[in-house]
């Protein structure tokens, strides 16, 4: 990771753990921004409807249906209609933050280029949605959004008569422009569901909705602030006057000002070229990319559990193609995969406990095959010396892991945390290569690799093959999540878990165990 971008994560991360004080890791907004945002799509699409309800749509009655809505039935509309609004500009701080976020956490290079290039349409639909509504309240607000945006469309020079002559008096502006602009309101929402959709295509367990206590309190808050501020049109719009004075919304409308200082063209190019260089930089600059995990028929059973853990659907199981009993076998889609690991480490095949020479599990990574990291598991233990001797686990996004390093401490970095078979530490412990393990890597809840840490927990917890043997004493095993930043917090748990360890004392060596978890294959080949 480069300097920059290892301060700003870092910073990230400090105010990620500011609001992990007040809302825990499991309630912070921050780590479901996108879950935030299908939450406020939704409100708006909820309270939309209900508003479209009595809202009358030509342009000498829309004003008055709204401020019926507001003022008349504001127990309801009026409430529907700040929701609507409230929750519309809150998509629109989570969006940004969202886009702000998953660049600084460089969720965007290699086969994750697919969510980043798709959350790019979503800003204009937001936009374009957010100015449609605004349009429709024909209010001064409205008739100031009108001009200046045809005014701003026809410097694109595609409309053979300039539009913004519909707005010049009051005789000139037909109903069906303004028809037009609340089939848009609505058509727009409904293709940006579309793209939301397609946004999370390339995830698995794409995470849709808040939490639930994070859910309520944001509903909470919005029908409050719904209450004590409701949104109200502004002055009736009259195209007989120019509009003097207009309060923006400046979360949707921010760039119109600038209107009055620069040309539509200007502006054009403006938001063009911000827009092209968003869709570019997944490749800015161009690295190379890792290879991607490669299946070894002979020793795949079809079980389909990499399948279920890969976060980036890059694994699907497909009918056999080698003319053996089982069903199924893992087939990765190469351009999805993004050389996490996370396959590897559900495989049953990728147990250290094989003989070197039999260790090719189902599915591996090229660059840092299960055999290598049996290797160097054995090669970093073998110096380990002195009492309490611990095995660090770490990922590439969590703290420097060779800031530990001592005569008693040796690391391991993986891709993903997720990476590491439970068999492994198993294989450590049970076979007295240290006498602790402790795995750390990206803070709780904030997986670079999506679910890693999920996947670990469970897989530790046996409640997520391939689980850890019951065998393995608990509390020679220590969890640290913490991020990059987190390095003096995992050197203090260090130090607490080596003194326990100290107090447990040397651990019985086992006696030697039948291969756990083998695949059908495996077992197929010993009987
Ligand atoms: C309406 C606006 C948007 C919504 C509702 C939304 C929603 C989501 C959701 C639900 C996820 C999956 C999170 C997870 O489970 O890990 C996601 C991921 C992502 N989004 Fe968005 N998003 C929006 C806009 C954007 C924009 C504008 C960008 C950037 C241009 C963007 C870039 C990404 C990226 C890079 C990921 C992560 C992909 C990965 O982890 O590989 N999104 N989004
Ligand atoms: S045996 Fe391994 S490679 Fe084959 S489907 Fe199961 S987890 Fe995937
Ligand atoms: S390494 Fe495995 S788990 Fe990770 S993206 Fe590739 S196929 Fe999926």
């Amino acid at each position: 990771m480069s300097g920059l971008r290892q301060r700003s994560r870092a910073g990230l991360e400090t105010v990620d753990n500011w609001f992990n004080r007040v809302f825990g890791p499991a309630w912070n907004p921050l780590y479901q921004l996108g879950a935030l945002g299908w939450f406020f799509y939704w409100i708006t699409v909820v309270s939309g409807v209900y508003l479209f309800i009595f809202f009358d749509t030509g342009i000498n009655q829309a004003y008055e249906s709204l401020e019926y809505i507001t003022n008349v039935q504001w127990y309801a509309g009026g409430i529907m209609r700040s929701l609507h609004r409230y929750a519309s500009d809150a998509l629109i701080i989570v969006m940004l933050l969202h886009l702000l976020r998953e660049y600084v956490m460089g969720r965007l290079r290699g086969a994750r280029w697919f969510s980043w290039v798709t959350g790019v349409p979503l800003l204009w639909l937001v936009f374009a949605c957010g100015i449609s509504g605004y349009w429709m309240v024909w209010d001064v607000l409205a008739q100031y959004i009108a001009i200046a945006s045809t005014e701003w469309l026809d410097a694109l020079g595609i409309f053979g008569e300039p539009i913004a002559r519909n707005f010049l008096n009051p005789e000139a502006l037909s109903g069906r422009f303004f028809t037009l602009m609340v089939f848009i309101h609505i058509a727009v929402p409904l293709i940006m569901l579309l793209v939301m959709w397609i946004h999370i295509q390339r995830q698995t367990n794409a995470r849709v909705n808040p939490a639930k206590g994070l859910t309520l309190g944001t509903l909470g808050m919005l029908v409050a602030l719904s209450l004590v501020e409701p949104a109200v049109s502004q002055a009736p719009a009259d195209l007989s006057k120019v509009a003097a004075v207009v309060n923006l919304d400046w979360f949707y409308l921010a760039a119109y000002p600038l209107l009055d200082r620069i040309s539509g063209g200007a502006l054009w190019a403006i938001v063009g070229g911000a827009s092209l260089l968003l869709l570019l930089l997944p490749w800015l600059p161009p690295k190379r990319r890792e290879a991607p995990a490669v299946v070894d028929l002979g020793n795949c059973n079809g079980c389909g559990r990499c399948a279920a853990d890969c976060p980036y659907t890059a694994i699907s199981m497909e009918p056999r193609s080698d003319g053996t009993a089982f069903s199924q076998e893992a087939v990765v889609n190469a351009p999805l995969c993004v050389s996490c690991g996370i396959c590897a480490g559900a495989c049953p095949t990728s147990t250290p406990f094989r003989r070197t020479t039999e260790l090719i599990p189902g599915i591996d990574l090229p660059e840092l095959t299960i055999r290598a990291l049996r290797e160097q598991t054995l090669a970093v233990t073998a110096n380990l010396s002195g009492a309490a001797r611990v095995l660090v686990f770490g990922c590439r996004y969590g703290p420097d892991l060779q800031a530990l390093q001592a005569p008693g401490v040796g690391v391991l970095a993986l891709p993903c945390i997720a990476m590491l078979p439970p068999s492994f530490l198993d294989f450590v412990i049970t076979r007295r290569h240290a006498d602790g393990v402790l795995l750390t890597g990206c803070p709780a809840g904030n997986c670079h690799h999506r679910l890693g840490i999920e996947w670990t927990q469970q897989r530790l917890a046996g409640e997520r093959d391939p689980y850890l043997r019951k065998r393995v004493p608990r509390e020679r095993i220590h969890e640290c999540w913490v991020g990059i930043s987190g390095l003096r917090r995992l050197q203090k748990e260090l130090a607490a878990f080596r003194a326990g360890l100290k107090a447990l004392g040397a651990l019985e060596r086992e006696p030697p165990q039948p291969v756990p978890q083998a695949s059908g294959r495996e077992r197929e080949h010993r009987a």
